[in-house]
C-alpha cells in the first residue's frame, strides 16, 4: 500500500483497508468454484443486456468490464466466466485489499480464467492507472464505505463510456435503521479498541444478550443471519468503521451528481421480484393506484420504499443516457430464458401439456413462483423457443403448422406470448434479446465447463 493511496482517501481508507485485509467480504472459499458458480444476478449479460443495452449488445464486438472494490471475486469471477470464450473482451478487477484480490485470483485460477486484469490500488485512483474506457463498471457494496462517496463516483463515471452501463449495489437507509444503532452502540463499547477480534468479542457478548425488544432481533432474517453468522459477516455489518445509507431521493441525487441516469432496481426478496417496484403491490385501492400511476416513476419508487419499509440495499443498473428495456412487444427481438432459469425451459412446455387451468411454476433454486393461465399455443410457442427464432419466426412457424379451421394471427400469438412471458421476466427468467447480441449459457452449462473437476 504506497503512501499516496493511504492519503487519497483521507483517515477512513485505513480503517477500512485494514477491515478487508483481516476479514475478506465476503467470505468465499476458492474450493467451491469446483463444484459452483456464484453468479450476482445483476451480472449475468442477458439481464445487463435486456436492461442496459436495450437487448442489443454486441459482445463479439468487445466488451471491457471493470469490478472496482472486485473484494473475493464474485462479480469478477461470474463476469470473466461469462466471457470466457471472447478473447476480445477483458475483465478489471481493482480493489485495495490484498487479502480480498487473493482469494479473489486464486478462484480464477482454479477455473483457468485468464481474462481478468488484477489491480491492487483505490478506486478513487482509477482516473490515474490509465486503464482505459468500459462498457460496464461494476461497483457493489463499496462506495457506500468511502469517506466522499460523490468522488468515489465520479473516479468510476470518469472510465465508462458514453454507451456503457454500471451495476450498483448501495445500502438502503430505513431497512438498516436497527444496524446503524447497533453499530453506534457498538462503537461506544469498543471506543479506543484497536484489535479487530476483541471488537468482535465484545459484539458477540453484547448480541448473546439482547432483550426481545431490540430493533435488530425484529429486523429481516437476512439481517439476523449475518449478525448471527462467521465474524467476517459480523464485522462488515456492525463494526464497519465507515457505513452509509440511501434513501429513493438520496439515490437519485447522487447519481445525478455523476449524470447517471437509474436504468432498473432488482428486487431482494425472490418471492416478489420486480413487483417490489410495482406500486399495484403496495395500493390495493384503484382510483388511488391510478392516481399514484401518473407520478414520475423516482417518486412512485420514493412511496413504494416507505411503504415497503425493509429495503436493506439499492441493488441497480445505471447509465449516462436513459435506456428503454428491451421490447417485447418487437416482434424481430428473440425470447430467451434468463441464466438463473438453468434448465427451466426443458421441463415448461410438458408441464403446460399436463396442466388444465392456471400453470403454476416455481424455481427450485429461489423459490420463487410464476402463476399463469394456459393458452392454446404456449407450451408451442415456449417449444420453438431456441434461443435463435425471433417472435416473429415462431409466430410465423406455429401459424403455418396449424392448419384447418383454427389458425391464429401473430397478434393472438403475441397476446398468449406476453401471457407468460410477464410473470415470467418478473423472477429474470425471462428476457428479450436482439440478433446481433449472442445467446448466454445458463449457469450449470458454464459451470460444467468448469476445466478443474
Ligand atoms: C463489502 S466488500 C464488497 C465486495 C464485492 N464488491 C462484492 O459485492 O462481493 C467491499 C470491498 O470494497 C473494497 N474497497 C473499499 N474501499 C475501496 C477503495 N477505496 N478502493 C478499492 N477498493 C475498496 C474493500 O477492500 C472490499 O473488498
Amino acid at each position: 500500500m504506497s503512501a499516496a493511496l493511504k492519503k487519497i482517501d483521507g483517515k477512513h481508507l485505513e480503517e477500512v483497508r485494514r477491515h478487508y485485509e483481516d476479514y475478506p467480504y465476503p467470505m468465499r472459499n476458492p474450493e467451491d468454484d469446483r463444484t459452483q458458480l456464484a453468479m450476482p444476478l445483476m451480472e449475468t449479460l442477458c439481464a445487463m443486456n435486456h436492461f442496459c443495452f436495450e437487448g442489443r449488445l454486441n459482445i463479439r464486438k468487445g466488451f471491457r468490464a471493470l469490478v472496482a472494490g472486485g473484494g473475493t471475486g464474485d462479480a469478477a469471477i461470474g463476469l470473466a466466466e461469462q466471457l470466457r470464450d471472447y478473447p476480445q473482451c477483458e475483465v478489471v478487477y481493482v480493489d485495495m485489499s490484498q487479502a480480498s484480490m487473493k482469494i479473489a485470483k486464486r478462484r480464477a485460477e482454479i477455473r483457468q480464467l485468464n481474462n481478468i486484469r488484477w489491480v491492487h490500488d483505490s478506486l478513487l485512483n482509477i482516473p490515474n492507472l490509465g486503464l482505459g474506457e468500459f462498457d460496464y463498471v461494476n461497483c457493489s457494496g463499496v462506495l457506500h464505505h468511502l469517506a466522499s462517496p460523490t468522488e468515489g463516483l465520479a473516479a468510476l463515471r470518469s472510465a465508462l463510456k458514453e454507451d456503457g452501463a454500471m451495476g450498483i449495489m448501495l445500502y438502503a437507509q430505513y431497512g438498516r435503521m436497527a444496524v446503524y444503532m447497533m453499530q453506534e452502540a457498538l462503537r461506544m463499547l469498543n471506543r479506543g479498541e484497536p484489535n479487530l477480534q476483541t471488537q468482535v468479542d465484545t459484539a458477540k457478548a453484547v448480541l448473546n444478550n439482547l432483550p426481545p425488544s431490540n430493533w435488530l432481533l425484529n429486523s429481516s432474517k437476512i439481517i439476523i443471519d449475518e449478525a448471527r453468522g462467521g465474524v467476517i459477516a459480523l464485522y462488515d455489518l456492525l463494526l464497519h468503521a465507515q457505513d452509509r445509507a440511501y434513501t429513493i431521493p438520496q439515490l437519485y441525487e447522487f447519481m445525478e451528481t455523476a449524470g447517471l441516469n437509474i436504468l432498473h432496481f432488482f428486487s431482494d426478496d425472490f418471492k416478489l421480484g420486480n413487483d417490489q417496484y410495482n406500486p399495484a403491490y403496495y395500493i390495493g385501492d384503484k382510483d388511488l393506484l391510478a392516481r399514484v400511476r401518473t407520478w414520475p416513476v423516482r417518486e412512485q419508487q420514493t412511496l413504494i420504499e416507505l411503504l415497503h419499509g425493509k429495503f436493506e440495499k439499492h441493488t441497480f443498473y445505471a447509465a449516462p443516457t436513459p435506456r428503454k428495456p428491451a421490447d417485447y412487444k418487437d416482434l424481430e427481438m428473440i425470447p430467451c430464458m434468463g441464466q438463473i432459469a438453468g434448465k427451466m425451459l426443458d421441463e415448461l412446455p410438458g408441464m403446460i401439456d399436463k396442466t388444465e387451468g392456471v400453470v403454476d411454476v416455481t424455481s427450485p433454486v429461489y423459490q420463487s413462483r410464476a402463476i399463469f393461465l394456459k393458452t392454446p399455443h404456449a407450451a408451442a410457442i415456449m417449444r420453438l423457443m431456441d434461443d435463435r427464432r425471433c417472435l416473429r419466426e415462431i409466430f410465423e412457424k406455429i401459424i403455418a403448422d396449424a392448419g384447418g379451421s383454427n389458425v391464429p394471427t401473430i397478434e393472438d400469438l403475441h397476446m398468449e406470448f406476453e401471457n407468460f412471458y410477464q410473470p415470467m421476466h418478473k423472477f429474470h427468467w425471462m428476457y428479450m434479446r436482439a440478433k446481433n447480441s449472442e445467446p448466454t449459457l445458463n449457469l450449470h452449462m458454464m459451470q460444467d465447463r468448469v476445466p478443474l473437476k
